[in-house]
């Protein structure tokens, strides 16, 4: 294992530039490998461990993966392999997207029941009750999610959850319902950026999908889908924790590679806390000017603040004037990051859901833990605000979603080595 040492108090400066979307290329990946039936190339693929535990997944179904500069070749199965097993599953939740377009291309599907993770449980009734709408028999046995289904067959459904919408159920049931026979509805449906390049992505396979970018999606099936050439949207996520980066070193960043409809909410709420945004046509240029301020934020599905930037935004607010509060709506345990960042100084209080955030003047160096990814992001931000040394521990997490996050920051001026774990 490996960890990350932070020598902290540098202000970073300069330019860095933000790499494609991981949860976007995921279901890409797996749309070109199961329902494609031609090679697909996709370009600007982040290399993260989640695209090789991915890749492992689709090559064990029989596709065939070759990165090479930053794109991804896929060539499509060509055996009867639907099975997804535990190994690999349990590594990456989202091998689940497997599941419909497996059912959709071969009648059938087998993958492990993906389990809870440090952010809490993470049921997959949605992506279920999906399938079963379009036909599918769904059956769960001994830690696996068996389905099958002679043909699918296009209805209108509504897949908002408890929650609210599911961005998994979403890819899932919608790439299933691509090779339906007839005309399904998906009310409910999540509108991330990295859901709208799935639907690009797929009509460029020949698929017939209309409502991009709202909660209401029109697939009239089609018998086959073919291989094509697709660039993969830049991750919000990795703009929004630069962005933080810079902000939380009171530095002077150009986050290149981003647009603000990509990041309505954190735009709107790095700002609300006294970050100087300017956007340009290539990114957006992030300084302090005056000192941060306490603010309220609540994480909602997009185009609301989301929850994969809360992490980051906490440890930002942990440094402001004021009482901050943050209020986590989707995943409802994905607070662990709060107990880390107290050990580094800072004045967090947990209420159920919320947590209250007592601004302090300055973090201390500390050694910290990473429970999940984003966890781990704020960790490394925090450490680099923070007088003195932190060692930043299960950087792995960390590397699922952030490419070499380390030479990234430390070519803006940042000092962080990355060494082996005794
Ligand atoms: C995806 C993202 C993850 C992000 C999350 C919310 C990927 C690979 N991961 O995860 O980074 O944090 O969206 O933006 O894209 N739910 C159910 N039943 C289901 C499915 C979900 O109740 O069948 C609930 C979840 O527990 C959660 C909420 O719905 O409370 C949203 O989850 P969902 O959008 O499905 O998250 P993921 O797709 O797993």
């Amino acid at each position: 294992m490996q960890k990350l040492i932070i020598n902290g108090g540098t202000r970073l400066k300069g330019k860095v530039k933000i790499g494609g979307s991981k949860n976007a290329v995921l279901p890409i990946a797996v749309a070109a490998a199961i329902l494609g039936d031609s090679v697909s190339v996709l370009h600007n693929v982040p290399n993260l461990t989640d695209v090789k535990t991915l890749s492992a997944v689709l090559e064990g179904l029989g596709a065939s993966i070759t990165r090479k500069n930053g794109s991804l070749y896929i060539e499509p199965i060509n055996r009867m392999e639907y099975e997804a097993p535990y190994e690999l599953v349990r590594q990456m939740r989202a091998s689940i997207y497997v599941l419909g377009p497996l059912v959709a291309k071969l009648g059938k599907a087998k993958v492990s029941f993906p389990g809870g993770c440090a952010i809490g449980p993470r049921p997959v009734d949605l992506h279920i009750r999906g399938l079963e709408q379009l036909g599918a028999n769904v059956d769960v046995k001994k830690g696996y999610i068996y389905a099958q289904a002679e043909r699918l067959v296009g209805v209108d459904m509504d897949l908002t959850g408890q929650h609210g919408p599911s961005v998994g159920a979403t890819a899932n049931v919608l790439m299933a319902a691509t090779l339906a026979e007839g005309t399904t509805v998906i009310r409910g449906a999540a509108r991330e950026p990295h859901i709208s390049d799935l639907v690009k992505f797929l009509n460029a396979m020949g698929a017939d999908i209309d409502g991009i970018g709202t909660s209401v999606l029109t697939i009239r099936g089609v018998k086959q889908m073919h291989g094509t050439e697709h660039s993969v949207v830049s991750d919000d996520i990795e703009a929004g924790t630069f962005m933080v980066a810079g902000a939380i070193t009171d530095g002077d960043v150009f986050v290149e590679g981003i647009t603000q409809k990509q990041i309505p909410a954190i735009s709107e709420k790095l700002t609300e806390a006294g970050v100087q945004l300017d956007w340009k046509t290539t990114g957006v240029h992030v300084t302090v000017p005056k000192e941060l301020k306490a603010i309220d934020v609540t994480t909602v599905p997009f185009p609301g603040f989301p929850t994969d930037m809360q992490a980051q935004m906490m440890g930002l607010l942990s440094l402001a004037s004021g009482t901050s509060t943050i209020t986590e709506n989707v995943h409802t345990d994905r607070f662990i990051h709060a107990a880390e960042l107290n050990r580094m100084g800072a004045d967090i209080r947990l209420e159920g859901r919320k947590a209250i955030i007592q601004g302090v003047p300055f973090l201390s160096g500390a050694p910290v833990m990473a429970s999940d990814l984003r966890a781990g992001a704020v960790l490394v931000m925090a450490g680099m605000a923070a007088a003195g040394e932190t060692t930043v521990s299960r950087i792995y997490h960390i590397d699922r979603g952030y490419e070499s996050i380390e030479t990234k920051l430390n070519n803006l001026g940042a000092d962080i080595v990355r060494v082996n774990e005794n």
